[in-house]
């Protein structure tokens, strides 16, 4: 457990369950406190367990696409505010029709406009209101959950969810362009086929068929994202900025 992690605060969004609960408990697990925020109340037995295991994590209600509530953030994390030092945009969703990503010719455009702005705008309004912590300490991680599908094709995910996550691995470019001078990091995840609730909501076989593609012959876990998560977060990242690291057992290779 590393003796500055305990003063880095970090707040890792979509954090009630999968991916997201999994980086809080990594994170948790490495000393920093954790601001777990969802929109589901699971979020509070998230936590809950965290802290029974003897970490420091709280809850919070945050829609994050809700521009009004993200603007609460402050207050919402009182004395940790002034703390934050680590930022997870994890949130996301991934609408399906009976398991399966609509095509775009059927594809409603308000379906379009909840991804894009749970997605990616939720990223945007999340990040834009941690800068102003992240900049005055000096030091900062900020790290993007995308998806393989914004680094090539997808035959699960929908036109919307692989366009939100190819923009968020513009908004990282960007915001590592503008944070690196202030010393905060903007790195991004894009992980394969990961077993969590949102991956096991595809039609059958789906998850099947794609085992075909992945060379280590079987989907991730969640904790396999947290840790790499985890690093990202760490001094041991101080000199990756702007990077894109796949998390897929080899599925996808640039
Ligand atoms: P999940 O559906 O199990 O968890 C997503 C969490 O985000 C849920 O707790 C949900 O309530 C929360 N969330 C949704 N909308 C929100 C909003 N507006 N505000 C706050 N929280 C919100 O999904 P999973 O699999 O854990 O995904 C986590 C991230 O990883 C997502 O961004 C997803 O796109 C990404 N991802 C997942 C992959 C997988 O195979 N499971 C693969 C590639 C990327």
């Amino acid at each position: 457990m590393s003796a500055a992690a305990r003063d880095r605060v970090a707040l890792v969004t979509g954090a009630a369950r999968g991916i997201g609960a999994a980086i809080a408990a990594r994170l948790a697990a490495g000393g920093h406190p954790v601001v777990l925020a969802d929109v589901l109340d699971e979020v509070d037995s998230t936590a809950a367990s965290l802290r029974s295991a003897g970490h420091e994590a709280r809850a919070i209600r945050l829609d994050v696409s809700d521009e009004a509530a993200v603007a609460e953030l402050p207050r919402l994390l009182g004395g940790l505010w002034d703390r934050l030092g680590v930022l997870v945009n994890n949130a996301g969703i991934s609408p399906k029709a009976e398991g399966r990503a609509r095509r775009v010719r059927d594809m409603p455009a308000d379906e379009w406009r909840r991804v894009l702005d749970v997605n990616l705008t939720g990223a945007f309004l999340v990040s834009r209101a941690c800068i102003p912590p992240l900049a005055a300490r000096r030091w900062g991680r900020v790290v993007m959950i995308a998806s393989q599908a914004a680094r090539t094709k997808s035959r699960i995910a929908g036109a919307h969810y692989a366009a939100s996550k190819s923009g968020l691995l513009g908004l990282a470019r960007s915001l590592a362009v503008e944070l690196g001078p202030e010393g905060v990091t903007v790195n991004s995840v894009a992980p394969g086929r990961i077993d969590t609730p949102m991956a096991r909501g595809a039609a059958s076989g789906t998850n099947e068929a794609f085992l075909a593609d992945i060379p280590l012959g079987r989907t991730g876990s969640p904790e396999e994202v947290a840790d790499v998560v985890a690093f990202l977060a760490s001094d041991a990242a101080s000199y990756l900025n702007g990077a894109t690291i796949d998390v897929g057992g080899g599925s996808f290779m640039p």
